[in-house]
């Protein structure tokens, strides 16, 4: 359990306002699958995806918590091939909570956890069209003081229904 970072958030006023960047526990990945499906954005996976996701893939994956109400994650792995990589999959955050810091707080804390397991480069893939998280993972890179690298990954033809194109982002490395 990773519950021990906190960061205070919106007015201030009030113990709901502390947001608590923790350690995904399996009840979480209902959440997770409903800020996925209320993004209106990402790609929608099954409901299972997400609790398993919670079962084997906790430890390199965050939620962000206020109060009880889970505001926000970000999935991720140590790439089985590459593992000194952290590929983040899904970053969501709850609409009403945007804005405030929440996703980058998430990844903050997902990165020192990732860093103490070995991960020296973060990667993840970027939509052309999704501007809010290109400016994310520009942010992120600058406040580390890392490289941010991207190239042409997933073209939008490999998608079998309809889909754009995803661009590989590569940040860091991260100094040993
Ligand atoms: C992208 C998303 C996760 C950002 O969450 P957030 O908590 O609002 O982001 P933060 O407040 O931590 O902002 C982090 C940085 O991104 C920038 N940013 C966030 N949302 C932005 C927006 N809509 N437009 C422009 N920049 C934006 C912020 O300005 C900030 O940069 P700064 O540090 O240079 O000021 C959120 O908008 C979301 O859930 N979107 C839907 C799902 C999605 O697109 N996920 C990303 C693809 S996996």
């Amino acid at each position: 359990m990773f519950g021990n970072r906190t960061k205070h958030t919106g007015d201030g006023r009030g113990p709901s306002s502390i947001l608590v960047i923790d350690r995904p526990d399996l009840p979480d990945g209902t959440a997770m699958w409903r800020i996925a499906r209320d993004s209106g954005v990402l790609d929608l996976n099954s409901s299972y995806a997400y609790l398993l996701w919670t079962r084997d893939f906790a430890e390199t994956s965050v939620v962000a918590r206020m109060g009880t109400e889970v505001v926000g994650f970000v999935s991720g792995y140590l790439r089985p091939n590459a593992p000194t990589t952290l590929f983040v999959w899904q970053v969501a955050v709850d609409a009403r909570h945007r804005g405030k810091g929440v996703a980058g707080a998430m990844l903050e804390g997902l990165i020192d956890r990732a860093y103490a397991r070995g991960a020296r480069f973060l990667e993840t893939t970027i939509t052309p069209a999704n501007e809010p998280s290109v400016r994310l993972f520009t942010s992120l890179a600058r406040a580390f003081g890392v490289g941010l690298e991207y190239s042409p990954l997933f073209p939008s033809e490999l998608f079998p229904h309809g889909h754009e194109a995803e661009d590989l982002y590569r940040l860091g490395p991260w100094p040993s």
